[in-house]
């Protein structure tokens, strides 16, 4: 039973470099970067951003992997509430050298890869240093990355913003220590660990008079049948998984949900199952553990995963939280329409599967009903033959926001006749969108360029962007036109598998006429 016990449960620990801390006083929406650098004075964290950006405030936290091993994960302590780490372990700057070995000799004891930024020159002003070291202590004890696998490496650092050094000694860093795993005491920690779910029913009580900000409770439940309890007894209650965009709308906008309910503690939405031919996506599974686990299997998602947000960004996200928040422009949505997803939505009733072109009923709306949470996804692996892939068209690249993502699914018959299409954008209309006219438009057809022309026509009259900062009404239209012309050219390849590494490509080749 979710009781609130104000004396024992309003504080908690968790592990910080060599040593316990425990928290208590302070509101559960406090970020760890806050707490890092305002309650411990532990500055070596830097903050830029506070918007998981830049990369400056990356920490290394001990998350149980897949097979239930210990690993460390760079996450934005920007972006982390502070209950989500409480019974792990958190890595900062401070925490990688050996301190009998810094008593011993000045220039002794600094982790390899501290010994490795220094020796490539990889710092100037040293603002984002610690950031960069924290990510390359992931990158150190990584499993499926090695120093000549230089695309896993960049998008390891895509992360970290540098404004002084330059990247190329930085990667040279990166390089000099990917996988390495030296059989040291992190290493040693990291294959020990044991991980319990951290229960937690935490409340912050403001003590001054007049308060400066009210009460909060934050609650963690262990079980399902705990968090119907707590969603019963809080139905307003805020939940929260991985705490990407909460965290913004607490630092950013200011706002300060009274109640917050995590999913931290709850393994069973956090697994992925294989199923006969197709996949089932706990609601809180992280972007990388998906991109790791799916990906190989649909490349045409993995291209879309890559560019979802930085490294630190993805082991927080989950894929239930993006499609939760709603946005025209999550980037996951488009995939998942085109693999014509459902969600199954549960509540302490039962559960009932949604698909996914019906979720977003409108704008940062979903279908699901008061006590109802988002579960998992189940999809289908494309048929045999069937050309499935994915775009993200924005700014910078794999940390802004979309201006519009797409993605598109395609299956011919043995004439080379259209017997399955799907395309579905975000940022083109209010919710994310399938094209069903020009879908319909290409159905029955051969897959030619004039048959493509032609839905383009109708492709105008199922979209309806709207201008903003990042980018107009026609800007996207255009977009969205030019990438559906991209993916038949894609799909004619021979260049299919060689464009798979250009995620934002219109990827039309020099010889095709522009739209
Ligand atoms: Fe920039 Fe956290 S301060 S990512
Ligand atoms: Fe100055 Fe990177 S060394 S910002």
């Amino acid at each position: 039973m979710l009781e609130m016990v104000q004396d024992r449960s309003s504080s908690f620990t968790f592990f910080l470099n060599d040593r316990p801390v425990e928290v208590r006083g302070v509101p559960g929406t406090t970020t760890l970067l806050r707490f890092l650098r305002d309650h411990l004075r532990l500055t070596g964290t830097k903050e830029g951003c506070a918007e998981g950006d830049c990369g400056a405030c990356s920490v290394a936290l001990l998350e149980p992997g897949p097979d239930g091993k210990g690993r460390y994960r760079s996450v934005d302590a920007c972006l982390v509430f502070l209950p989500m780490v409480a019974g792990r372990h958190v890595l900062t700057v401070e925490g990688l050298r050996d301190a009998a070995e810094a008593r011993r000799s000045p220039e002794a004891g600094f982790h390899p890869v501290q010994q490795a930024m220094v020796e490539h020159r990889g710092s100037q002003c040293g603002y984002c240093t610690p950031g960069v070291v924290l990510s390359l202590f992931e990158l150190c004890y990584r499993d499926d990355v090695q120093g000549s696998d230089l695309r896993r490496i960049d998008e390891q650092l895509a992360g970290n913003l540098c404004r002084c050094t330059g990247y190329r000694p930085i990667r040279d860093a990166a390089v000099a220590v990917a996988g390495l795993r030296p059989s040291d005491a992190f290493r040693l920690r990291a294959d020990e660990a044991r991980f319990e779910p951290p229960i937690l029913s935490y409340a912050y009580t403001p003590v001054s008079d007049p308060p400066a900000l009210p009460g909060q409770l934050y609650v963690q439940p262990g079980s399902i049948e705990a968090l119907w309890q707590a969603l019963e007894e809080h139905p307003s209650a805020r939940i929260v998984a991985g705490g990407t965009d909460v965290a913004l709308e607490v630092t950013k906008k200011k706002t300060f949900p009274r109640v917050l309910i995590g999913l931290e503690a709850l393994s069973v939405l956090g697994r992925i199952t294989r199923l006969e031919a197709g996949f089932e996506v706990g609601a809180t599974v992280r972007i990388t553990d998906l991109q790791d686990q799916v990906g190989p299997v649909l490349p045409g998602l993995e291209k879309m995963l890559r560019v979802f947000g930085s490294r630190q960004v993805r082991n927080r996200a989950t894929v239930g939280g993006n499609l939760c928040n709603a946005s025209p422009v999550g980037d996951l949505a488009p995939a998942l329409l085109a693999l014509d997803a459902t969600v199954v939505a549960a509540s302490a009733s039962g559960s009932r599967e949604i698909p996914l072109r019906e979720f977003f009923p409108a704008y940062r709306k979903t279908a699901l009903r008061e006590g109802e949470i988002l579960a998992a996804v189940r999809f289908s692996d494309p048929p045999d033959g069937a050309f499935f892939t994915s775009y993200k068209v924005a700014k910078r690249r794999e940390m802004d926001i979309s201006s519009v993502a797409a993605g598109m699914m395609l299956h011919l018959d043995a004439e080379g006749r259209v017997q399955l299409i799907r395309l579905a954008y975000g940022g083109v209309a209010a919710t994310p969108v399938r094209a069903f006219g020009a879908e319909a438009a290409l159905l029955g057809r051969p897959w030619t360029e004039d048959s493509v022309r032609d839905a383009l026509r109708v492709l105008e009259r199922d979209l309806h962007p709207i201008s903003d900062v990042r980018g107009s009404a026609s800007f996207r239209s255009r977009l969205a036109s030019n990438l559906l012309f991209g993916f038949y050219a894609e799909s004619l390849g021979p260049d299919r598998d060689r464009l798979a590494d250009r995620p934002t490509g219109t990827v039309l080749p020099p010889s095709t006429p522009p739209v």
